[in-house]
């Protein structure tokens, strides 16, 4: 991957406030990309890479980055992509520049989800609001409390994702959830049973800086546990200790729900990230966190139990609790400089 050396595409996307930009051309198209990078990803591999050239932006899944184990079919990756994009697009549109959106625009590059071209088509969505939510929205693993949201927001969410085809199933019967946690619960266990599933998490979970994967303090682990945590996931079967705890934070948020799509194809995957987007973003501007309980998801035999538990003949894509909770410090990123790939496609 070719990178560029322009400095102010090391621009710190956690300092990213202002707008509107001050560059022009290409390179401001390159630096609203710090805006991108602030999507939500798959244990934070930020499995995207970028090109910008001559006002055409390209949005590619970074294969490299797969969750082999849990997320062999690039679905979370690419759904992590669409986010991204989102975030993107919601950058640029506060900016008025008219944008034409092309999807998987080139059968035989499937790795290019998405080509941004600025300056034709019609002017995004100008959401202030959503764009500043970037700067807060965290997952955040913590406990939640609160009341459920509102009917009128819960409206809100449901048409910002029928927009993108994606079904919205709010968990809210007592009985339903707890037959939703039982699904949590097993799914926590099969996978954690799994040393590759473990192998593969611990690799993605670090105490000391980097800038991917998942801080162990963002897991709930300080002091020496921060270090230890990688060793224990790889070496011990942790299932029920994380069954325990998943089965908590479930009972107890004000608000579970499952985003489902009509297709199970990499078009409705970027979409259900563009969704999802939407939704954490608004949450966030409503003061509510996101965190995820994807596990049932990702095991073939529970997905289908949970399409039949929420009574939908789709594909549920991600399972999001909302809430309110004290504030966590932000996830690392790779700088925009770090995930620019050359014009010609990604290497
Ligand atoms: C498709 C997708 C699936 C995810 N699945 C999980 C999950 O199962 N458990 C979890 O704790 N976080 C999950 N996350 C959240 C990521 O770990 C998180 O986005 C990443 O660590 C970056 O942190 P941030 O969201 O606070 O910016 C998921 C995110 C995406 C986009």
């Amino acid at each position: 991957m070719a990178h560029e050396p322009v400095n102010s595409l090391e621009l710190d996307p956690y300092i990213a406030t202002q707008y509107p930009l001050a560059s022009t051309g290409d390179q401001r198209l390159k630096e609203m990309l710090a805006w991108a990078l602030l999507s939500p990803s798959p244990h934070n591999t930020q499995p995207w890479r970028w090109s910008v050239q001559n006002g055409v932006v390209r949005l590619y899944a970074d294969h490299s980055r797969r969750l082999a184990v849990c997320d062999p079919d690039a679905r979370e990756l690419i759904i992590g992509c669409g986010s991204s994009l989102e975030h993107y697009l919601l950058r640029v549109g506060l900016d008025g520049d008219p944008v034409r959106v092309d999807l998987l625009p080139d059968a035989s590059q499937p790795e290019l989800l998405a080509q941004v071209v600025v300056g034709q088509g019609e002017p995004y969505a100008r959401c202030p609001d959503l764009v500043d939510a970037m700067q807060l929205r965290r997952t955040n693993r913590t406990a939640y409390h609160g009341d459920p949201i509102t009917r009128d927001l819960r409206v809100l969410l449901d048409q910002a994702c029928a927009e993108f085809d994606v079904q919205t199933f709010w968990i809210s019967q007592p009985a339903i959830r707890s037959l939703l946690v039982d699904l949590i619960m097993k799914a926590d266990r099969e996978q954690m049973a799994l040393p590759a599933f473990r192998k593969e998490l611990s690799q993605w979970m670090h105490a000391k800086k980097s800038k991917v994967g998942i801080p162990t303090d963002l897991l709930g682990q300080h002091g020496l546990a921060a270090y230890v945590a990688p060793l224990i996931v790889r070496t011990f079967d942790v299932g029920a200790t994380q069954a325990a705890a998943d089965s908590k934070l479930t009972e107890g948020s004000p608000d579970i729900v499952v985003l489902s799509s009509s297709t199970d194809t990499p078009a409705a995957w970027i979409q259900t990230g563009r969704a999802l987007a939407h939704l954490t973003l608004m949450a966030m501007a409503a003061g509510r966190y996101s965190a995820y309980m994807n596990q049932p998801c990702e095991l073939p035999r529970s997905r289908q139990q949970l399409a039949d538990l929420i009574q939908s003949d789709g594909f549920p894509q991600l399972i999001i609790r909302l809430g309110l909770a004290s504030p966590v410090r932000r996830a690392p990123r790779m700088p925009v400089g770090d995930v620019l790939a050359n014009g010609s496609g990604c290497q």
